[in-house]
């Protein structure tokens, strides 16, 4: 392309692309600024511009739960959202979920019950299995798995998640 031509092109695209814009999110009881294109998903946010790379990204389209996150104490699958949308949010990471140096429940009982293999999907189950509890929804192993059906497990570690959601529920007396 000769000279004049691609110095227009680039102008024009530079003019057709909307500003940055910042933002304030509360991360794991941290009030994290970030200044982010207004199309980042809050998946990249979290772990391109806050390094919290706990949170896996596997389909980014919405379709098998490695990215889930707790957003005002609800799980959604945060490669399907803005993270300009979530100004003021409180959001838990997996990275979040420790206190005081002790594991919480659920991690502790994938652990007890040896609920991973390859472990890419493990983030996004432990936090969908928070959420779970916390919505005190299931009663049953049949209800875990219905309502854990948004997260995908290639290694195909079901029947140990299952038992880990039962360990830490009894545990937890279904409290979140
Ligand atoms: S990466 Fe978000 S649902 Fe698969
Ligand atoms: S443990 Fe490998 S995808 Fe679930």
């Amino acid at each position: 392309m000769d000279k004049p031509l691609r110095e227009a092109r680039e102008g024009q695209h530079s003019l057709s692309l909307p500003p940055k814009v910042t933002i304030t999110l509360h991360v794991n009881g941290v009030a994290c600024t970030l200044t982010v294109a207004p199309w980042t998903t809050l998946l990249d946010a979290l772990r391109e511009d806050l390094d919290l790379t706990g949170t896996k990204k596997g389909c980014d389209h919405g379709q098998c739960g490695a990215c889930t996150v707790l957003v005002d104490g609800r799980r959604v699958t945060s490669c399907l959202v803005l993270a300009i949308r979530l100004e003021g949010a409180q959001v838990i990471t997996v990275e979040g979920l420790e206190k005081d140096g002790a594991l919480h429940p659920v991690q502790q009982a994938f652990i007890d019950h040896d609920a991973f293999q390859c472990g890419y999907c493990t983030p996004g189950q432990i936090m969908s299995a928070v959420a779970l509890i916390s919505e005190r929804r299931a009663h049953s192993a049949d209800e875990i798995r219905e309502l854990m059906s948004g997260n995908i497990c290639r290694c195909g570690a079901y029947p140990r998640i299952v038992a880990a959601i039962q360990q830490a529920m009894a545990v937890m007396g279904g409290k979140p």
